[in-house]
């Protein structure tokens, strides 16, 4: 039998459908999660979904590197968003009272976000910059992540930088109290900005040349442990290349979403060398 599979691989169009196949099954999953989303969810950006397992241990042990904690400890920051429920109530009941509903699905996933949650709890930041908020995913999981900082004796305060004046409808309730949003071009707010920031993270106009012009802009306020998250650098390099400029480290975590045709973002991350 082994002897015949062998001849016949070497007929070249039947080694051709043969190696088409084989190369398709990396895909054909995929349209069958595109036809089950469209029919089940509602989002057309800025998509939510859980990251699998293993690509939550290994986003832990790229914030661990940085950070210098122990792996375990940024694990636990995960585990403290999975049991806050006074989060996921929020967030549920926010979006259903929302007009936005309409393109929101039901249920809290957020993906990479939780990894700028467990930098702002591993490194107590004074002040975090998000410019692009959308929805406030990112900006109401970061003042969680501010609110424990409080209970642990680290006050810091959030703000959040977008373009459309209806962004940010779940930056609400007690939520509120640790941040803001400053509504305009992100470049414009940034260069009125005056405090040093500790935790910047980019993720409005996705063109590489406004991301990089976002960096520089902010480039005089960072201090020598200042942490920059770029959610773009799954696209662009402007992030590595602002890092190599700057004589920052930089590396990159590619998202693995679970059950979920999208391909996954990632986080780019520079930090200092000496941090
Ligand atoms: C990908 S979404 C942000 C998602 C958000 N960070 C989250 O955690 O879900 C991008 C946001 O950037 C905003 N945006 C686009 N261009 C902008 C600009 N020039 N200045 C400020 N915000 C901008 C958009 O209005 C949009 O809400």
């Amino acid at each position: 039998m082994k002897e015949i599979l062998n001849l016949l691989k070497r007929i070249w169009i039947l080694n051709f459908f043969r190696r088409i196949y084989s190369a398709t099954k990396y895909y054909n999953r995929k349209y069958v999660q595109i036809v089950k989303w469209g029919f089940t969810s509602k989002e057309d950006t800025n998509f939510t979904y859980d990251l699998t397992g293993d690509n939550l241990v290994s986003l832990a042990q790229n914030i661990a590197i940085v950070t210098k904690k122990d792996v375990s400890h940024i694990l636990a920051y995960f585990k403290e968003v999975e049991q806050n429920k006074d989060l996921f109530e929020h967030v549920v009941l926010t979006t259903a009272n929302s007009k936005e509903k309409v393109f929101a699905d039901s249920g809290v996933r957020f993906g990479r976000r939780l990894g700028w949650y467990a930098f702002a709890r591993a490194i107590k930041p004074k002040v975090i910059v998000e410019t692009g908020v959308d929805k406030g995913m990112g900006a109401v999981l970061l003042c969680a992540a501010l609110e424990k900082n409080i209970l642990e004796g680290f006050s810091g305060k959030y703000y959040g930088t977008d373009i459309n004046s209806r962004a940010g409808y779940l930056l609400s309730g007690k939520y509120k109290e640790f941040g803001e949003i400053k509504y305009g071009d992100s470049i414009k707010t940034l260069s009125a900005f005056k405090e040093s920031i500790d935790l910047f993270i980019n993720d409005s106009d996705h063109s590489s040349e406004y991301e990089y012009r976002e960096y520089n802009t902010i480039k005089p306020l960072l201090n020598k442990n200042s942490v920059i998250l770029g959610d773009n650098s799954h696209s662009t390099d402007k992030l590595s290349f602002f890092s190599l400029e700057n004589d920052r480290n930089f590396l990159f975590f590619k998202e693995n979403p679970s059950n979920h045709w999208y391909p996954g973002a990632g986080i780019g991350i520079s930090f200092n060398k000496t941090s």
